[in-house]
């Protein structure tokens, strides 16, 4: 198993600060640690040039990636603004994310269709990466386990059962946790984990082992060791220390 150290840059970078940013990863962590892989989910317009500034002599280079930030459970059609799977692969994507809890939250999206585009994605080809996570209120009322459980269940739904693992991850992001600078405590993240990987050992048996769980929310070069130390923590996926060079450098070879 990798490390996935993710970056989700969400509404943040043109072409050219993308390349200038994603160049910069590039030269500073020059050959990729044979435990981790990154990925770079960057905004629909940047993917390609993102792309482009992780080959070398025309081609990828091993164990640097691009994603899209969504995606359109279609594979063409009448979806104004609206963006396809093939579309994502032809800009260079190999990931996708699903379900982040912006996307929930601001737009709207509920399990079923964030279950739907997860599954649509991975037929279409593109790894996955499913994003789960409770309110501050969820988690005071109570409710951790069975909004995990929910979302994770009804994100895998319509899952085929003969993916492979190392194509799919989920990332915890509590909600209270995402760019508010309070990064989850150590019990709160193991618990967390501990309860997506035993969802997903009840969901897929031995695979549900190989599946990464990825943490979201705060991370940062200060804590990232501490973070990826953790039992069942398999990578971090990175908002606001991700926009910099130097300090997603610092979290990627945490
Ligand atoms: O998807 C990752 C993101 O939600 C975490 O954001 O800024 O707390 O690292 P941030």
């Amino acid at each position: 198993m990798k490390y996935l150290m993710a970056a989700n840059w969400k509404m943040y970078k043109n072409r050219q600060e993308a390349q200038k940013t994603a160049s910069e990863l590039f030269a500073k962590i020059g050959t990729m640690p044979e435990d981790r892989e990154l990925v770079i989910f960057a905004p629909f317009t940047a993917i390609e040039t993102t792309a482009e500034s992780f080959k070398k002599n025309g081609q990828p280079v091993k164990g640097f990636s691009v994603g899209g930030q969504d995606l359109y459970p279609a594979s063409e059609g009448a979806y104004t603004g609206e963006i396809s799977p093939g579309m994502l692969i032809d800009a260079g994507a190999t990931w996708v994310l699903t379900g982040h809890s912006e996307r929930r939250a601001i737009i709207g999206e509920n399990n079923a269709f964030v279950g739907q585009k997860t599954a649509f994605a991975m037929n279409a080809g593109l790894k996955t990466c499913l994003c789960i996570g409770e309110t501050l209120a969820e988690r005071e009322a109570g409710k951790l386990n069975s909004i995990l459980e929910q979302q994770i269940k009804e994100g895998v739904k319509d899952l085929s059962e003969d993916f492979n693992p190392d194509d799919f991850a989920v990332a915890y992001e509590p909600v209270w946790a995402i760019g508010t600078g309070k990064v989850a405590g150590v019990e709160e993240i193991t618990e967390a984990h501990n309860l997506v990987r035993s969802v997903l050992i009840k969901l897929f048996k031995e695979k549900g082992k190989q599946i990464r769980i990825l943490y979201g929310g705060s991370v940062k070069p200060d804590n990232a060791t501490q973070i990826i130390k953790l039992d069942n923590v398999d990578g971090v996926l990175v908002g606001g220390a991700s926009l910099q060079s130097e300090s997603f450098a610092k979290i990627v070879l945490a």
